[in-house]
């Protein structure tokens, strides 16, 4: 049994359950204590469409993660994400009360102005806000303005927002499987936390999580949060559209596409070839590996056509200095990262995997793993031990105000 406090993320995706316990470490980073990944069920691109199947996928994921940490998870920080997701980014104002200093209080006022600005029809809710900074009596680009000398105060908030009964849907059956719901995070800005460095978010970067049902965006600009989707494209896609094409099952095109497939059919040798098992039980004839490339490779241009223009609108494409990171185990396929950058105008793009991590860093040295482990390390920045004596119901504002330092560089 570990003897510091520990945190718990819970990666609720379309194709895997991923539960990471972690240990917080002094020097910011988390030491990985115990993994749980399982295939998941009853889900289809974020959204639950069987239950007593994803309650118990998600069950299962936890006792695996708890046997190997030797620890009982309580609660857990829980991923959320899919095509209901919108992001808006407001502003909010207030004068600061009569007294020496801007205050807690103060502040609070200036983030609710800001959530009220929020377009919310009576079905949506917000399901993850990130102050991104606070101009203080006109000075922009103020982290902490607790205890400055002002008399007004603005804030630049990025509040993404989600169907209630979908977000819902998924809370209860991590619920149902066991573990409360510490904290719901929007899954892209949680998987930046594992693999995008500080000086990417600084100069400006895009991240895109090539998942089984979603392509989860996040745009990162000036060292904070500036836009998030979820695009509903991913690997399943690919997968869906070799089986229909070679008349193989869902799971032969699966195990096809993992072991063979590649992003770009340029350079593969006409010859190379392999037997798959067809749909009707036969077996094919040979099937050409560069006809499975060429099948790829139309629906992964498609996707990186689909962020491009969605993070274009959101007018946030031009800044990405950086250019783009990306994770999900869509992005294990070979050559994605050089189809992203010809589709996203020769960007540079790498593939990103947890960074910031010790303990069992091998085990989750995968981009199938970055939404957990960005969960946990989001639970560790924020403070919420699941093992530590409970310190008091945290306001909005200390959880916002522990996210934004953890988008501060590091001394
Ligand atoms: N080695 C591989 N080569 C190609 N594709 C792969 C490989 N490994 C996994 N994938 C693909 O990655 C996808 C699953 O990625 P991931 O585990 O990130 O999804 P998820 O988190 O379950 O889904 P979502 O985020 O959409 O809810 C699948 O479509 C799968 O085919
Ligand atoms: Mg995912």
């Amino acid at each position: 049994m570990p003897s510091g406090s520990f945190v718990a993320g819970i990666d609720v995706g379309t194709t895997k359950i991923c539960t990471i316990i972690g240990c917080p470490q002094t020097d910011g980073r988390l030491e990985v204590i115990g993994v749980g990944l399982n295939p998941s069920a009853g889900l289809k691109r974020g959204i639950i469409v069987d239950r007593e199947y994803a309650i118990a996928a998600i069950r299962s994921s936890v006792e695996d993660a708890q046997q190997q940490a030797k620890v009982e998870v309580r609660d857990a920080y829980v991923g959320v994400t899919g095509a209901h997701i919108s992001s808006v980014n407001v502003t909010g104002r207030t004068n600061v009360s009569p007294g020496p200093a801007v205050s807690e209080q103060d502040v609070q006022r200036a983030v609710q102005s800001a959530r009220d600005g929020v377009p919310l029809p009576q079905d949506r809710e917000i399901i993850h806000e990130v102050v991104r900074e606070f101009t203080v009596d006109g000075e922009e680009g103020v982290t902490r303005p607790v205890g400055m000398s002002a008399r007004r105060l603005d804030v630049e908030l990025h509040a993404v927002t989600g169907t209630v009964s979908i977000v819902e849907n998924v809370e209860r059956c991590v619920i149902d499987a066991g573990v409360a719901v510490a904290r719901r995070a929007l899954e892209p800005i949680a998987t930046g936390m594992a693999v995008v460095t500080e000086a990417e978010r600084d100069l400006g970067v895009i991240l895109i999580d090539v998942g089984g049902g979603t392509s989860d965006v996040a745009v990162f600009l000036d060292g904070s949060i500036a836009h998030t989707s979820a695009i509903p494209v991913g690997g399943n896609h690919t997968t869906r559209d070799i089986a229909r094409l070679l008349r193989v099952s869902f799971d032969e095109a699966e195990k096809l596409k993992c072991r063979y497939g590649r992003a770009l059919p340029d350079g593969i040798p006409e010859d190379e070839s392999v037997q798959v098992q067809l749909a009707n039980g036969d077996q094919s004839e040979h099937v050409p590996l560069k006809l499975v490339a060429e099948i790829i490779e139309p629906r992964l241009e498609e996707t990186f056509a689909l962020v491009r223009g969605n993070i274009k609108r959101a007018g946030t494409y031009e800044q990405a200095s950086a250019g783009v990171v990306l994770s999900g185990g869509g992005s294990k396929l070979p050559e994605t990262a050089a189809l992203a950058s010809r589709v996203l105008d020769d960007l540079p793009v790498r593939v990103g995997s947890p960074r910031g991590i010790i303990g069992m860093a091998d085990a989750v040295a995968s981009p199938v793993y970055a939404t957990g482990v960005g969960l946990a390390l989001l639970a560790a920045r924020e403070g919420a031990g699941a093992s530590s004596e409970p310190e008091g119901p945290q306001t909005l504002l200390q959880r916002l105000t522990r996210w934004w330092e953890g988008l501060l560089p590091r001394a």
